[in-house]
């Protein structure tokens, strides 16, 4: 039996001291393995991942001495909650502890397509001296559209007020005295509506199945032709094929994409568009972000595994709602 099974690349001092309390075991490339997963679980009272290690319910089942999943990070779409509630395992997160890198991102990903910094660079780094090819425009006095106004969208909508946009906001769970909205000084609009008005369109949403796919080609119509999308949420909410479609037809003029479907993704014709900006799921990966979020995962699973109440639950429950078996 071992206390903690890392089953993905999480490491550091919060790491370091947990292995000095309790027998952990780091297997960065468990997650791809899903027989020695489920064997490695078995045996463990606690499991550490970030988004990769899919925490199913038949997972869950094989931990048969589980009392705690530890997610290092904000996004609960690779982990079945209503499982471990009916397992009585807790499980936890770190909300917060990202948001400041994701909005920081989210930012420079857009002054990068307003500006074509990565052409830029690619083409001057080729030995040219293209000024005229590289004509930019300018954000100040735009319209910021953010789709999922949570701390993330919020956030994001303050950076963006700092350079002078206007900000919109879409999220059917808010409503217009939200003090973040308030403090974003964003307006709530109807979907259409954003995507009609903003010169830029960011998304903040959670990937579950009821935002999976919502961009789409209709909504991708409705955008204006000089206004570019980006998202640096979940990729499942872009139905990728039709972002591709409303790119090459010129129905949106670029997009920065953080996250995919599938990560890492296949080969795709995002690849070689100038366009186009992709970065590999990295919003939250900070130095300060990470040491946040690992710190605070670390805690909470050694606060689960030493009988106190985890202080970031998911789940229904924050001490485990069942006894250890053999
Ligand atoms: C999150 O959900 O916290 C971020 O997307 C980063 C991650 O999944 O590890």
């Amino acid at each position: 039996m071992i206390d903690i099974l890392i089953s993905e690349n999480i490491s550091g001092p919060f790491v370091d001291e947990l292995s000095s309390r309790f027998q952990v075991s780091r297997q960065p490339n468990l997650w791809e393995d899903q027989a020695a997963l489920l064997k490695a679980v078995s045996a463990a009272r606690a499991l550490i991942v970030r988004n990769k290690t899919d925490v199913s319910a038949e997972l869950l089942k094989a931990g048969k001495n589980l009392i705690a999943v530890g997610r290092a990070g904000v996004g609960l779409d690779n982990i079945d909650i209503d499982s471990a509630n009916d397992l009585g395992i807790v499980v936890t997160c770190t909300p917060d502890q990202n948001s400041i890198s994701v909005a920081e991102l989210t930012i420079g990903l857009m002054i990068a397509l307003a500006r074509k910094i990565p052409a830029a660079n690619a083409d001057t780094g080729a030995g040219h001296w293209n000024r005229h090819q590289f004509v930019g425009t300018e954000l100040y006095g735009k319209t910021f559209g953010i789709i999922g106004a949570g701390k993330i969208g919020f956030l994001t909508a303050t950076r963006a007020r700092a350079l002078g946009m206007r900000i919109l906001a879409y999220d059917p769970f808010v409503s217009e005295d939200n003090v973040l909205v308030r403090e974003a000084q964003a307006e709530l609009v109807e979907l259409d509506d954003l995507l009609s008005k903003s010169d830029v369109v960011s998304c903040h949403l959670p990937g579950s199945p009821k935002t999976d796919g919502l961009m789409n080609r209709k909504r991708f119509e409705k955008m204006k032709p000089t206004a570019t999308f980006i998202n640096t949420a979940r990729g499942q909410v872009v139905n990728e094929k039709d972002l591709i479609e409303a790119l090459k037809a010129g129905k949106i003029a670029g997009a920065a994409i953080d996250v995919r479907c599938a990560e890492p993704p296949k080969v795709s014709e995002l690849d070689a568009m100038p366009n186009v900006i992709l970065t590999p799921h990295i919003a939250a990966f900070t130095i300060e972000a990470q040491s946040r979020v690992t710190h605070v995962v670390c805690e909470d699973v050694a606060r689960v595994l030493d009988g106190q109440p985890a202080k970031n639950v998911v789940t229904r429950f924050n001490v485990p709602q069942r006894e250890f078996r053999n």
